[in-house]
């Protein structure tokens, strides 16, 4: 599914994924989300976090790489379209730009809420989730950051619905 030039015009001038780092647009193909570049981060406290780690014999403490910027972009569009290609339900990445790129809207409700809200259903969402870890991991493919946060919940009722 392309973006229409006028939809990406409108995407490209907008203030709110500068401001907020992620906007939602509605557009002529549908609901989309907008991530803006990250600025880059300066490895210095990596650098210094990592040392601490070795020093205290505890090197599973050391830092996961995250510079920040174009690099990590570019990481993120890699790993969304090689998920995608194996079929794993993440976002279709639609356009990439210098500064920004976008990605099919997924949903409003991630499952941190939905387990926090009481959802009747939150201990099988969750177990649905953990199984597709697996399942992805046995695929041969991973995430970054896993989270319940990073997990959009397809279909759950709105929140002020759910019991407390
Ligand atoms: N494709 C998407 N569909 C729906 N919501 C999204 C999508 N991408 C991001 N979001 C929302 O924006 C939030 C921040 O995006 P995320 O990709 O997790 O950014 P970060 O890299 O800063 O953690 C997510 O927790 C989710 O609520
Ligand atoms: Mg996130």
């Amino acid at each position: 599914m392309a973006l229409s030039p006028q939809d990406l015009h409108r995407i490209a001038q907008s203030r709110g994924w500068r401001d907020g780092r992620v906007e939602v647009f509605d557009t002529a193909s549908g609901k989309v989300t907008v991530k803006g570049l990250r600025a880059t981060r300066h490895a210095a406290r990596y650098h210094l976090l990592n040392g601490v780690a070795r020093l205290l014999g505890l090197p599973f403490l050391q830092a996961a790489p995250m510079p920040g910027g174009r690099q990590a972009q570019q990481t993120e569009v890699a790993r969304l379209r090689a998920l995608h290609g194996v079929g794993a339900r993440v976002p279709e990445v639609l356009h990439v730009d210098e500064d920004h790129f976008v990605m099919r809207w997924l949903g409003q409700d991630h499952l941190g809420d939905v387990i926090q809200s009481h959802h009747p259903q939150a201990a099988a969402l969750w177990r649905e989730a953990g199984d597709a870890l697996v399942r992805l991991h046995a695929a041969g493919q991973y995430l970054s950051q896993g989270f319940a946060r990073n997990m959009i919940v397809d279909g759950a009722p709105a929140a002020p619905a759910w019991p407390g």
